[in-house]
């Protein structure tokens, strides 16, 4: 199939980048464990497994790639966040040496020493791949500032996007870099893209899963999801075979767990008014009114080991509420006219007790949400087996290691769909996949298996600013607008183009 990014595959372009720097922007996000002794090791290496190929691909061509990654969210520079665990995964996985360039936190930007097309090229030539340091060290990198790809523009000579699992971010080494040099797409970048044309056309029900714990992100891209129509993405606009209706909507149902469990939580209990309460049982009624004002324990804790918990995020959630959900405690049925689905109940750990399904107005002062219910795993079970699409990304417990209850019990559900188109995505949701596969021995049918979290949430309906920022690339380096230096290069788009062109 030949999808938006067809023109722009920098597969096709190898001829003409070969001897060229070309920055290669990827996503080595992985899980990361403390090892005995405090180092620092990769989890799962899917990411990194999924990339390597056109990696590899580049180096027999002769580009000299820059790998350029982010790992979590430093704020500047933080030696506890530089790219060490990923050197021996991607050596293997590259089967070359690979060096750091590292930053030099005292002049605010990569070592000069390192971060020179001469170094560049004289590693390259021994072999040796370089790997830029977290490009998140950079305060301009989250923020798409200028200076940044100014500095990145003046050591490579062209920009390979092959991060799907960036592409719903407008970052400096993504998106404002096209400024300066033009911007080609990484094969991992396009079969992403492609494979997510399928659920931009769904069955229904199509129904969303959101966990983990990305609480604020994960809340914005919610209501985008639910906001989205069929008619929202540009190639089912145009598709009269498809006969679709301004205003049909995407998504049927957004199914929650993970640390979004608090957002709702006390979204819910801050919303409860008197009039809610009513016609519910006295015991009932007075537990709820003895919680408006609950601290429960992971939400604290989490406030201070640095989780965006704040106003926003649960402004946000009530917000969803009052539009997608109404109090689900009110109603034993809670399919009712509801979009949002909530769980019903909630593991929760009361000190050293663990109890399996706690209900909303059961909670206590210091109660810690950790996993879905017992009820509220059979409920997500059947809402998705009768799922015609399913989108998953991030886990329902709020560890990926100690709570994995629900997250397994989904991964089944999944599984035993085998009608439906699925797809499941992000670095978390990978690992519980095939830890749980390793354990267990079984190979799950988990459909499509993304590189991206917060981004496949955000293809379920739209086009990423990457996707966009290539096309403007595009448009500019055919119009001449990257100057002489990129004449070669552009020849051959307006050839590509052309003979693409004559085979539609
Ligand atoms: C991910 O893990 O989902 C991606 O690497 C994006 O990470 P971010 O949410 O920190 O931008």
């Amino acid at each position: 199939m030949d999808g938006i990014l067809a023109y722009l595959r920098a597969f096709d372009y190898l001829g003409e980048l070969e001897g060229k720097i070309a920055l290669v922007k990827s996503d080595f996000n992985v899980p990361l464990i403390n090892e005995a002794g405090g180092a620092l090791r990769v989890a799962d290496p899917f990411r990194i497994l999924q990339a390597a190929p056109f990696i590899r691909e580049l180096i027999n061509a002769g580009v000299v790639p820059l790998l350029v990654t982010h790992l979590g969210r430093p704020r500047g520079y933080d030696p506890a966040f530089t790219l060490d665990p990923l050197l021996g995964p991607l050596s293997k996985a590259l089967d070359k040496r690979v060096e750091i360039i590292r930053f030099a936190p005292d002049s605010g930007t990569f070592a000069p020493k390192q971060f020179n097309t001469d170094y560049l090229n004289g590693l390259f030539k021994d072999g040796i791949i370089p790997l830029l340091d977290n490009i998140r060290f950079h305060p301009d990198e989250t923020k798409n500032r200028e200076g940044l790809s100014n500095i990145l523009a003046g050591v490579v000579d062209v920009s390979i996007q092959n991060s799907f699992g960036t592409a719903h971010r407008k970052e400096a080494s993504s998106n404002r870099i096209h400024e300066y040099l033009p911007g080609l797409a990484g094969s991992l970048l396009v079969d992403e893209i492609e494979a997510h044309m399928k659920i931009k056309r769904p069955g229904s029900p199509y129904i969303v899963i959101v966990g983990g714990d990305k609480v604020e992100d994960s809340l914005q891209l919610m209501r985008a999801i639910f906001r989205a129509e069929k008619t929202t993405h540009w190639s089912n606009m145009f598709n009269p075979e498809l006969n679709l209706q301004i205003g049909e909507r995407l998504v049927d149902y957004v199914l929650v767990g993970g640390h979004l469990m608090y957002a709702f939580v006390y979204a819910q209990l801050t919303m409860l008014k008197e009039e809610n309460l009513k016609g519910l049982p006295g015991e009932i009624k007075k537990d709820l009114r003895g919680l408006r004002e609950v601290r429960l324990k992971g939400f604290e804790t989490a406030k201070e080991g640095g989780y965006l918990y704040n106003a926003e995020e649960i402004n946000l959630a009530q917000g969803l509420l009052r539009l997608y959900n109404e109090f689900q405690f009110r109603d034993p049925e809670p399919l009712k006219g509801r979009r949002l689905l909530l769980p019903i109940d909630y593991i929760v750990k009361r000190g050293d007790t663990i109890l399996r399904s706690a209900l909303l107005h059961e909670l206590m002062d210091d109660d810690e949400i950790v996993d879905i219910g017992d009820k509220t795993r059979d409920l997500y079970a059947g809402v998705i087996g009768k799922a015609k699409t399913i989108v998953w990304n991030g886990p329902l417990g709020v560890d990926d290691e100690k709570f994995v209850e629900g997250t397994r019990r989904l991964i089944e559900a999944i599984d035993a769909n085998r009608e439906a188109v699925k797809e499941i995505g992000g670095g978390s949701t990978n690992f519980m996949t095939s830890a749980y596969e390793t354990e267990s021995g079984r190979r799950f049918n988990m459909g499509f298996r993304s590189t991206g979290g917060g981004s496949t949430l955000l293809e379920t309906a739209y086009d990423s600013p990457v996707t966009i920022s290539l096309i403007m690339s595009a448009r500019k380096l055919l119009e001449g607008g990257y100057g002489t230096d990129y004449e070669t290069l552009r020849k051959a788009a307006i050839r590509k183009h052309l003979v693409r062109g004559e085979r539609h």
